[in-house]
């Protein structure tokens, strides 16, 4: 029943319309400019979290409108019969971001991380082994092959048998990694950085111990950079500073700045491994979506997006300290932080209400993932009101 265009009205249609697969909406969105979005009752909110690392340029940012303007105007869809520029000059692209050596790499465009990472596993199937090793605590997608290496119980059990020979260790835990892989390891899969977990990051020399194992045993070494990629640590990718070569690197979330999109980045031998009719999609590598991401990274590189990630991401860091917050940890613009009480749902609320839009990824942990676009003047507008989202949440306690 349509009850009208309010936040209220809204939510009672989207209650009986969709299926209840994420929990009632916190907001009702309706537009957005650079790191602000409006809800649908006109209230304006800081966006601290970039519709989960993604909108990497903010909202409405003029020179996305226009790549997605003209492409579509020029050719919007043909099929993967058929190849166009924009999807092969974004596969150079990747290819050159990943540091593959010329005719040392291969892109296979996908819509999303979890598809990214569904043709990751194929592809690893090709090698003629099943075992994979993957982390505790790790976040790969929900379809069904993506959740067999997605460590949380909550969200696998539902679903078990899940596919596949999976086998995880602690995260970060090079000891257990090398006591896992065998001969038969045809892939250990990493997130550089654990986003969905709460920004967590591994020992210093982790993937480079990692690296050493897989190649040790012939095995590859596949990083899920889908939150951590496309500069959202203030490098291209977050491995980069490990010196680390991996077999594959699985990409999307920022990649079009939130136009549907994912690529899997085979370097080396393994990225030959599957073949004509080993794998498809409709949409992946539509000239849209790579018209989008060649606009992202221009606008990336021509605005100097990594140093102001590195610059602001430090200033927020340093302005979230308080005698509440136990740990804040990050690199660039991925920022998680601990609270010493339960209390991260209720920081969220609070800060909703203060006009701040951020995540409570577990009751314990806050994370921010804003656009790579945020000046040190808005990110100084959010830590004006932090002091007083904490007193707030604080007092209001756990629920
Ligand atoms: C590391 C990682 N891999 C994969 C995914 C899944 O991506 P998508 O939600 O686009 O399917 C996510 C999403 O949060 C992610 O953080």
């Amino acid at each position: 029943m349509t009850t009208g265009g309010g936040s209220t009205g809204l939510q009672q249609r989207y209650a009986d319309s969709l299926m209840n697969t994420f929990g009632p909406p916190k907001l009702v969105l309706a537009r957005g400019e650079g790191p602000y979005v409006w809800d649908a009752d006109g209230n304006r909110y800081l966006d601290l979290l970039g519709g989960i690392a993604v909108n990497a340029l903010g909202h409405n940012h003029p020179a996305l409108v226009a790549a997605v303007t003209t492409q579509l105007q020029t050719l919007g869809h043909v099929s993967n019969f058929f190849a166009t520029e924009p999807q092969i000059a974004l596969a150079e692209k990747l290819l050159a971001l990943v540091g593959a050596e010329p005719g040392g790499g291969k892109v296979f465009f996908a819509n999303s991380g979890t598809e990214a990472n569904e043709a990751a596993l194929k592809l690893t199937r090709r090698t003629g082994r099943t075992h994979l090793v993957a982390m505790r605590g790790s976040f790969h997608g929900r379809t069904m092959g993506a959740l067999a290496l997605t460590a949380k119980a909550a969200y696998r059990e539902p679903f078990e048998p899940l596919p596949g020979d999976v086998e995880f260790v602690a995260y970060g835990d090079a000891e257990a990694l090398a006591d896992a892989v065998t001969d038969e390891t045809a892939a250990v899969v990493v997130e550089p950085v654990q986003g969905e977990a709460g920004v967590v990051f591994p020992p210093e020399e982790f993937l480079r111990r990692a690296r050493e194992i897989t190649s040790e045993h012939g095995a590859l070494l596949w990083l899920d950079e889908v939150q951590t990629g496309m500069g959202r640590t203030g490098s291209w990718m977050a491995h980069e500073a490990s010196g680390v070569t991996p077999d594959v690197v699985t990409l999307a979330k920022g990649l079009a700045g939130g136009i549907p999109v994912g690529a899997t980045v085979a370097l080396g031998d393994c990225s030959t491994l599957l073949g004509p009719g080993n794998h498809g999609t409709t949409f992946g590598g539509n000239p849209v979506a790579s018209a989008a991401a060649l606009a992202v990274i221009e606008t990336i590189e021509r605005d100097g997006l990594l140093d102001n990630a590195t610059k602001v991401g430090e200033l927020l860091r340093d302005g979230l300290v308080d005698r509440r917050v136990t740990e804040v940890r990050g690199r660039g613009l991925l920022i998680g932080l601990d609270l010493d009480r339960a209390v991260a749902p209720q920081v969220a609320a609070v800060a909703r209400r203060h006009g701040v839009i951020l995540n409570d990824c577990t009751p314990e942990r806050i994370r921010l993932a804003p656009p790579l676009v945020l000046t040190a003047e808005q990110a100084e507008e959010f830590l004006a009101v932090w002091p007083a989202i904490l007193d707030e949440a604080y007092a209001e306690g756990p629920a």
